[in-house]
């Protein structure tokens, strides 16, 4: 089981803050997404391998080192996840892009699919599923299963808020995938919703409510 990295990084805390706030907007909520994800983006990147290259700087020759081998793929959960895109891709501007369309059924709270779009070497790519927010764990469990359905062996899972509820059921279902979040939250009210959380993340990113 790898163990989950809990953000404790004072750059990552302050914006989390502005983005729990209740009083901020949605362009400055979907910043504030984009930017906590760039900065998760750099740990979770932090045992891509690499290589030494030789280059000509203006003053000599040096032997310097490039990222090698391993292909990103970026997989967010829509709609939320969609805010997350822009930041990660700041990080790996190479990276291929694919969608999974999961919603919470508002009765059961369970995940319903409703859209799938992954790149058609993804088996070969590492991959990062991007999603604000870790609830149940439902949504993850899923959209995570689908992509290890299409033989992908090398998985991330990316969030900004996990409950304790959702952390440990995400590590139960698939114990081999890493947990990056800027915050683990105290738990989940009746309705499933984390607490203190930020609200909706979904709403929030795009204004719908
Ligand atoms: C939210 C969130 C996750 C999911 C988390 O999406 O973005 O995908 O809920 O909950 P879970 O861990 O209990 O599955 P939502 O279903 O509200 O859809 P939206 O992003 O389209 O608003
Ligand atoms: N989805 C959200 O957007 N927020 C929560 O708190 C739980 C699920």
């Amino acid at each position: 089981m790898s163990k989950p990295f809990i953000a404790d990084h004072p750059l990552i805390q302050h914006k989390l803050t502005l983005l729990r706030d209740k009083n901020t907007g949605a362009k400055e909520f979907r910043e504030l997404v984009a930017e906590i994800a760039m900065l998760l983006c750099y740990e979770a990147t932090r045992d891509l391998p690499l290589k030494e290259v030789e280059i000509e700087t203006p003053m000599a020759f040096a032997k310097t080192k490039v990222i090698s081998g391993r292909k990103l793929a970026f997989v967010p959960i829509l709609r939320a996840g969609i805010g997350m895109v822009d930041g990660v891709l700041e990080m790996v501007p190479a990276a291929k892009v694919g969608h999974i369309g999961l919603y919470r059924d508002h009765v059961t709270c369970q995940p319903v699919e409703y859209y799938c779009k992954l790149p058609s070497d993804i088996h070969e790519r590492e991959v990062i599923v991007l999603d604000p927010m870790l609830a149940t764990g439902g949504s993850a469990i899923d959209a995570i299963r689908m992509i290890k359905e299409k033989g992908v062996t090398n998985i991330k899972f990316m969030c900004i808020i996990a409950a304790p509820e959702g952390l440990n059921a995400l590590v139960e279902a698939h114990p081999d995938v890493q947990v990056f979040c800027a915050a683990l939250d105290e738990k989940l009210n009746e309705n499933k919703y984390i607490i203190p959380g930020l609200g909706d993340a979904g709403d929030r990113i795009f204004g719908t409510k």
